[in-house]
C-alpha cells in the first residue's frame, strides 16, 4: 500500500524465497568514476538502480562522457585521465560517495569545478577529502567544511596520509588523486575499510599495492575500460537477510550477492548472533566476490558491535538496530559516531523510531544499547528522508504487532527503488 510517500507495513510471519539485489552501490559509483578516466569503453552490468549512482553517472556526463543506461546495463566512453571542463555545477544530489570521491579526481583536472549537493548531503562534513586534497596541491574554498565545494586543480604532489575517520570515501578520494600526482602517494588506514576502489583500479589496469595497512599507488598510470557485472549489494540484501533471521519459518536465497570480505562482516555478525547462513557458491569477477547464499531463521541470541567490526557494518547498523528488541539479549553498538554525519543523523533517528514503536534503548554518543526481548506495536516512523532508516524500520514492523507506517518511504530509490515491492513480494502472514 503506498500512498503520499508513506508506506503501510503489516506483520508478518515469516520471509521466504529466492531473490536478487540491484547492484552495489559503492562499486557502481567506482566503475562508473574510474570508466570516466579510463582509455575506451566501459560496459557494466547490473548497475545499481539507486538514485545516488544515478548521480554519479550524470556528474561524469557534465564532464565530458558519453554514457548510455538501459535496463541495468550502463556504457561509458572514458576520455582518459583527463576531463572536458563542465559548463554547470556537477549535482551530486543525496550522494556523499559521489562528492568525495570525485573530489579526488577533480583536485587533478586542469579546470575548476564546482559540487553542489541536495538539503543532506549540504549538512555532510567535507574538510575530511579538503584537508589531505589541499594538502597534495589542491585548492579547495567551501562554507565552513561543508558543500557547495568550489574545486581549483591542477599539480598535484603525492602525500603519505593516515586516515584520521575510518572511512572509504575519503582513501579513494586520495588514491583517486594519487593517479594526478608524480610519485607515490600513500594511504594509511588504522582501521580497515571497505577496499573496492583498490580492487576496482586493479581491474581498470592500474597498480596498486598493499602492506599491512599501507596502501600505494603511483601516479600517471593509464586505466584501460572493462566489461564487467556489478555484483549485488549486500547493504541492500541486509534488509531481507535480517528480516529473515527473525522468523522461524524463515528461508531466503540471495543469488549475485557482492561477497567482498570487507562487507561481508554482516554475515559474520549474524552467525555470531546464531543465525544459520550459507554459502552455497562463490565466484570471483575482477577481483570482486560474488556468491549464493542461504538464510534459514534462527533463535537470535545477542551481541555487542564495537571497533572495527562497527566500522564494517557501519550501513548495516540501521537495520541490525531494528532488529535487536526482538533477539533473546538484546544488541550493544559502539565507536558509531560516524553514523551523526551520514544522510541523517542515524543514532537519533534509529532510537527516536524504536521508541516510537514502544521500544527501550539507551542512546550515547557513539552508539546504542537496545534490550531484548521486547515487544513492539505498530507506530508512525519518520525517516528523516534517509533511505536506510526507511528500509530498516520496515523490518523491524514486521514483527511489530499492528500497522507501522513509515514515512518519507520513497528515499528507498537512493540505494534500492525496488526494495518495498520486494519486501512484499517475499514476506507472508
Ligand atoms: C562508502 C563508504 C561509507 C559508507 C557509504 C559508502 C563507500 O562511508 O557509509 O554508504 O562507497 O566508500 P564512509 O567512507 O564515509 O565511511
Amino acid at each position: 500500500m503506498q500512498g503520499n510517500d508513506i508506506v503501510t507495513i503489516q506483520p508478518a510471519k515469516n520471509i521466504a524465497g529466492s531473490l536478487r539485489v540491484p547492484g552495489d552501490k559503492s562499486i557502481s559509483h567506482r566503475y562508473a568514476m574510474l570508466g570516466a578516466i579510463a582509455e575506451g569503453r566501459t560496459r557494466l552490468t547490473n548497475f545499481s538502480t539507486g538514485a545516488d549512482c544515478a548521480s554519479t553517472l550524470a556528474c561524469v556526463r557534465t564532464l565530458g562522457c558519453e554514457v548510455t543506461h538501459r535496463g541495468g546495463v550502463v556504457e561509458i566512453e572514458g576520455r582518459g585521465l583527463y576531463l572536458e571542463e563542465p559548463s554547470s555545477v556537477l549535482d551530486c544530489g543525496n550522494s556523499g560517495s559521489t562528492m568525495r570521491m570525485l573530489s579526488g579526481i577533480l583536485a587533478g583536472q586542469k579546470f575548476p569545478s564546482e559540487l553542489i549537493g541536495d538539503e543532506s548531503l549540504s549538512r555532510r562534513p567535507m574538510r575530511r577529502v579538503i584537508a589531505p586534497l589541499t594538502s597534495m596541491g589542491a585548492k579547495i574554498d567551501s562554507q565552513n567544511g561543508l558543500p557547495p565545494l568550489r574545486i581549483t586543480g591542477g599539480e598535484l604532489k603525492a602525500i603519505e596520509y593516515q586516515l584520521p575517520v575510518p572511512s572509504a570515501q575519503v582513501k579513494s578520494a586520495v588514491l583517486l588523486a594519487g593517479l594526478y600526482a608524480p610519485g607515490e602517494t600513500v594511504v594509511v588506514e588504522p582501521v580497515r575499510t571497505r577496499d573496492h576502489t583498490e580492487i576496482a583500479l586493479r581491474a581498470f589496469g592500474a597498480e596498486v599495492t598493499r602492506g599491512g595497512n599501507r596502501i600505494s599507488i603511483r601516479g600517471g598510470q593509464t586505466l584501460r575500460g572493462i566489461d564487467a557485472e556489478v555484483p549485488g549489494d549486500i547493504s541492500s540484501a541486509a534488509f531481507f537477510l535480517c528480516a529473515a533471521a527473525l522468523f522461524p519459518k524463515s528461508n531466503l536465497v540471495i543469488d549475485g550477492l557482492g561477497m567482498n570480505p570487507t562487507r561481508a562482516v554482516l554475515l559474520d555478525v549474524l552467525t555470531s548472533m546464531g543465525a544459520k547462513t550459507k554459502v552455497l557458491k562463490l565466484e570471483e569477477h575482477h577481483g570482486e566476490l560474488i556468491g549464493l547464499i542461504g538464510m534459514e531463521s534462527s533463535n537470535l541470541k545477542g551481541t555487542t558491535i564495537s571497533g572495527a567490526t562497527t566500522a564494517a557494518v557501519i550501513d548495516e547498523v540501521p537495520v541490525l538496530a531494528a532488529i535487536a528488541p526482538f533477539t533473546h539479549d538484546g544488541v550493544v553498538i559502539k565507536d558509531a559516531g560516524e553514523l551523526r554525519v551520514k544522510e541523517s543523523d542515524r543514532l537519533a533517528a534509529i532510537a527516536k523510531n524504536l521508541r516510537a514503536m514502544g521500544a527501550q534503548v539507551e542512546e550515547h554518543e557513539d552508539g546504542l544499547s537496545i534490550p531484548g526481548g521486547q515487544t513492539l506495536h505498530g507506530a508512525e516512523i519518520d525517516s528523516h528522508g534517509d533511505h536506510r532508516i526507511a528500509m530498516a524500520f520496515a523490518v523491524a514492523g514486521l514483527r511489530a504487532s499492528g500497522e507501522t507506517r513509515i514515512h518519507g518511504a520513497s528515499s528507498a530509490r537512493i540505494s534500492f527503488p525496488e526494495f518495498f515491492h520486494l519486501f512484499q513480494q517475499l514476506s507472508s502472514d
